[in-house]
């Protein structure tokens, strides 16, 4: 089967047909950045527009940067509050004509990665963490997912901790790869210490220049990167859209 797979993320929305029995990209992605926070309107318009690009009609499947339950968006962390409490399968499905599956962004990606990926055929606890604009979360036991665990909400010195230790942070800061992995250290202690996972997949852009950091975690659990890189978001989105 094969479905329209669009991650959505703090600055673009990213996109791909997916061959949903091997997960490979079976298009080169298709990316329109979009303001941070986004209007709904602009999101709506960018689905729109990726839709028509690919001359789309099929399922499409989203990764949504915030909790969904039921295709309903419930608290967002970046994208802006005015998509909050929207029903975003229907309001996606209104946008782009086609019919429309929702999940958590981060919950997709870990899915991509379990079923295809660094966390296949892994039993136990698997806990992939997303770093980009925020620090997205998922969390599996014995490849079951438990959906909408935020782990980059918990809150370290009065703010959710993404907003210490995101890859947008180094960016924003300016820091080294030892100062922010510091940061990083500090945030998978706290993990560790509530979930001991047996494994510890981490995605997003940083995921790519692994070897520039992971020699520098200080973790339990080994620390694997994804490994279908960057496109987990989309080949997880395109599961969300069955
Ligand atoms: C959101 C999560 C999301 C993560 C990564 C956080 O701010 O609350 O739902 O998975 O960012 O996009």
């Amino acid at each position: 089967m094969k479905v329209l797979g669009i991650d959505i993320g703090g600055s673009s929305f990213k996109a791909a047909p997916v061959d949903l029995k091997t997960g490979r990209l079976l298009a080169e992605r298709f990316r329109v950045a979009i303001e941070s926070p986004c209007p709904r309107d602009e999101g709506l318009a960018a689905a729109h527009q990726i839709v028509q690009h690919f001359r789309w009609k099929g399922r499409v499947g989203i990764g949504f940067p915030g909790i969904v339950h039921d295709g309903r968006i419930g608290a967002v962390g970046n994208l802006g509050d005015e998509w909050q409490g929207q029903n975003g399968a229907r309001i996606f499905a209104k946008a782009t004509g086609c019919k429309v599956g929702l999940a958590n962004d981060a919950d997709a990606a870990g899915l991509a990665e379990m079923r295809f990926g660094a966390g296949k055929g892994r039993d136990g606890t698997v806990l992939m963490l997303t770093f980009g604009t925020g620090i997205g979360s998922a969390l599996f036991y014995r490849g079951q997912l438990v959906p909408n665990a935020e782990l980059g909400h918990i809150p370290w010195e009065g703010e959710p901790i993404e907003k210490f230790a995101s890859a947008a942070v180094k960016t924003r800061l300016d820091l080294d790869w030892k100062e922010w992995t510091d940061r990083v250290n500090v945030y998978l202690r706290i993990v560790e210490r509530l979930f001991s996972p047996d494994l510890i997949i981490i995605g997003g852009g940083v995921s790519q220049d692994h070897k520039m950091w992971f020699k520098l975690l200080h973790t339990e659990a080994k620390v694997v990167p994804a490994k279908l890189h960057n496109d987990a978001g989309i080949v997880g989105a395109a599961l969300a859209g069955v």
